[in-house]
């Protein structure tokens, strides 16, 4: 079945023909849990690379295409765009164009400025925008939103460190890992971020490659983001203090703990919350499929961009771009 102009696609049980975009490592597994989950059916995966479509081949088994093009003609509900960030703005249109509801990785653009034609274009052809904040579907984090659901927030620390990536692409680790966090902040005090207060540093690669964020909420919450590309191991936590709790939760070994029943003499209690073991991206796919067949998008397009909106305020750059100001003598990236 290929969309034909609704508004929603495809009633529960009718099956979802879909289609990946980039065959790099968010796309292929976008394409393998696309491919286990019920009621889709994988129609394949582009990449201009060819040795890319051969991996996903190998490894998937489906159909791959050297253009977009190719893939739209056969006919789609629905696709996820893993496509560098540069050209999420030029995919997620050529397939609204088409009517195709669409997924579309973190960060949702490249600026303020394409984030808003990508929201404006899905709204005007009445298909489903959804934006990648995979985060937002880890077990631990949806425990500490549902512990901290009805208290006082008051502020918010998260930490995600670890080594440079492989590959390192154009974007320094404020566009590539702390916009995971101030979308969590957002999500968590359901209020917009109104101060940004950044210290970034270039310690070995070209971009920032350490960061150190403060925020407030419009609601008054304080919050923290400390992320590097220096630490030799991967770190991710989160803790949120509340008038009356203080939760604390490791995002890679999804343990949380809540404190609470503080007393004046300084005791309080202290319990382990129960945390589901979904796996966070076929959660987050489920969530699209659901939006596509009618229901509300888990992350719209319009809090992707205000996400990535204090991403690039954090950089300084005055443009609205995710590129920030080179430093003056780049070292050798070590690793
Ligand atoms: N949600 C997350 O946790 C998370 C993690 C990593 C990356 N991402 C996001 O996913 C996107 C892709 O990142 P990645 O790490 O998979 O990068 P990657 O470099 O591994 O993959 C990108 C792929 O896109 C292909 N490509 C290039 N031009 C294309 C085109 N015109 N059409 C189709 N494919 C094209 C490339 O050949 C490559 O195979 C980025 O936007 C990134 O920010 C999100």
């Amino acid at each position: 079945m290929s969309s034909t102009g609704s508004a929603k696609t495809g009633a529960t049980g009718q099956l979802l023909r879909i289609g990946v975009v980039g065959a790099g490592v968010m796309g292929t597994n976008h394409a393998r849990v696309l491919a286990g989950l019920p009621g889709v059916e994988l129609v394949g995966i582009v990449d201009p690379l060819a040795d890319h479509r051969a991996r996903a081949a190998q490894m998937l088994g489906c159909p791959t295409f050297e253009t977009l093009d190719e893939m739209l003609a056969l006919g789609l509900d629905a696709v996820t765009i893993a496509a560098p960030t540069h050209l999420h703005r030029e995919v997620a249109l050529a397939c609204i164009a088409r009517k195709v509801h669409v997924l579309v990785e973190k960060p949702i653009a490249s600026s303020v400025t394409e984030g808003h034609e990508i929201v404006a274009a899905a709204r005007a052809a009445g298909v489903t925008l959804m934006v990648g904040h995979v985060e937002r579907f880890n077990p631990a984090v949806a425990a500490i939103k549902q512990a901290i659901k009805d208290e006082e927030i008051l502020s918010i620390a998260i930490t995600r460190v670890g080594p440079f990536p492989p590959r390192m692409s154009n974007v320094g680790v404020v566009i590539d890992l702390a916009v995971h966090d101030i979308d969590l902040i957002r999500w968590f005090t359901e209020s917009d971020i109104v101060d940004v207060q950044p210290q970034l540093a270039s310690a070995v690669a070209e971009r920032e490659d350490i960061a150190l964020l403060q925020f407030r909420t419009a609601s008054g919450v304080l919050a923290h983001i400390n992320t590097n590309w220096l630490t030799p191991f991967k770190a991710r936590s989160v803790t949120v203090a509340t008038r009356g709790k203080y939760v604390q939760g490791d995002l890679l070994t999804r343990q949380v703990t809540e404190c609470f029943g503080f007393q004046r003499d300084g005791s309080y209690s202290m319990r382990h919350l129960s945390v589901g073991h979904d796996e966070p991206l076929r959660a987050e796919l489920l969530a699209f499929l659901d939006a596509v067949r009618g229901g509300t998008p888990a992350v719209t397009g319009e809090e992707g961009v205000a996400s990535l909106e204090i991403a690039i305020k954090c950089l300084g750059a005055p443009t609205g771009s995710i590129a920030a100001p080179l430093r003056q003598a780049p070292r050798a990236v070590a690793g």
